[in-house]
């Protein structure tokens, strides 16, 4: 059978980004997703950057039908509750009990997510942020179920992949989201009300500010799919309007305009994820 530390769920960018750290600290992971293409491009790219962890590498098809040992999952599949608890009950029954079960998500209940498993206070939420191998913040999600444990798990591995972890309960949102997903949507409204131009927003923000990166092409950087959901489970979960979503970010995410990973969002990309112009 085959055995890892670390089995990773979705092989995006998210899931890539923290395959790697885990990597280059020297576990051994599996990668699993079930786009095969975009499975195979994970793999090629993380043996490009950390090409001695080859051998620790493992590739899997997911849902997994090969049986696999992990002490812990960390579930970076789309942000939607559905999907993600499909994935929790697989995970369940393929790693049994005793494993640590954990989320990536960037808003959704860590406590529904436990509901989902015969063991909820082996679950957390390890929120990363983006990207992965730059990004030191790791924030750890305490689900009403959820064991000191577990906690005690997730800050052993934010240790020792050289992160910070800051400890936060469940909310909608979490910390960093709840405050960043109002700013980013308030530049959608600007766009759409034609304030000023894409550049200029982000300008406004980077300079005045001193953000490192405007909030337009940190939307993009994020994927526009991932900022809507978010904002439908601030928008649902705390019922205030000041979370809903601007019509122009709806039609872009209806239009497969998803940002930096789809080549066109806000701005232009090229096959690399450059910027350029339109
Ligand atoms: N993008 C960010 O900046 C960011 C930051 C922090 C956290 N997150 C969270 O991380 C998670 C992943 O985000 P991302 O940006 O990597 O998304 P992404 O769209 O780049 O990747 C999602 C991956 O999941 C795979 N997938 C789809 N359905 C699946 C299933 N049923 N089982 C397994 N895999 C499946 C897709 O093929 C894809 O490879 C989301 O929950 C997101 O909210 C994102």
């Amino acid at each position: 059978m085959q055995e890892v530390d670390v089995l990773v769920v979705g092989a995006g960018q998210m899931g890539r980004g923290i395959a790697q750290v885990c990597l280059e600290a020297g576990y051994r992971v599996a990668l699993a997703d079930t786009q095969a293409e975009g499975l195979a491009r994970a793999q090629a790219a993380l043996v490009a950057s950390v090409p001695e962890a080859k051998p620790r590498l493992h590739a899997l098809h997911w849902p997994s039908a090969e049986p696999l040992r992990a002490g812990l999952a960390i579930e970076a599949g789309p942000e939607d509750l559905a999907i993600k608890v499909e994935i929790f009950r697989a995970l369940d029954a393929l790693l049994g009990p005793d494993a640590w079960l954990a989320s990536n998500t960037s808003s959704i209940s860590i406590t529904a997510l436990a509901a989902a498993v015969r063991a909820p206070e082996r679950v957390l939420g390890l929120h990363f942020m983006n990207p992965v191998p730059k990004m030191r913040l790791v924030e750890i999600i305490r689900g009403l179920q959820t064991s000191d444990a577990a906690i005690a798990a997730g800050r052993a591995l934010a240790d020792k992949l050289g992160k910070v972890a800051v400890l936060t309960k469940d909310a909608p949102a979490f910390l960093v989201n709840r405050m960043l997903v109002p700013l980013v949507l308030e530049a959608f409204f600007l766009l759409e009300q034609g304030q000023a131009t894409p550049e200029d927003i982000d300008t406004s923000v980077k300079l005045g500010l001193n953000h490192p990166m405007g909030p337009l092409t940190l939307a993009d950087f994020v994927g526009l799919d991932t900022l809507l959901a978010i904002s439908e489970v601030l928008m649902r979960d705390l019922g205030d309007d000041k979370y809903r979503a601007p019509v122009l970010l709806r039609h872009y995410v209806a239009a497969g305009w998803l940002g930096r990973k789809s080549g066109r969002g806000v701005y232009h990309y090229d096959a690399q994820g450059k910027q350029v112009r339109a």
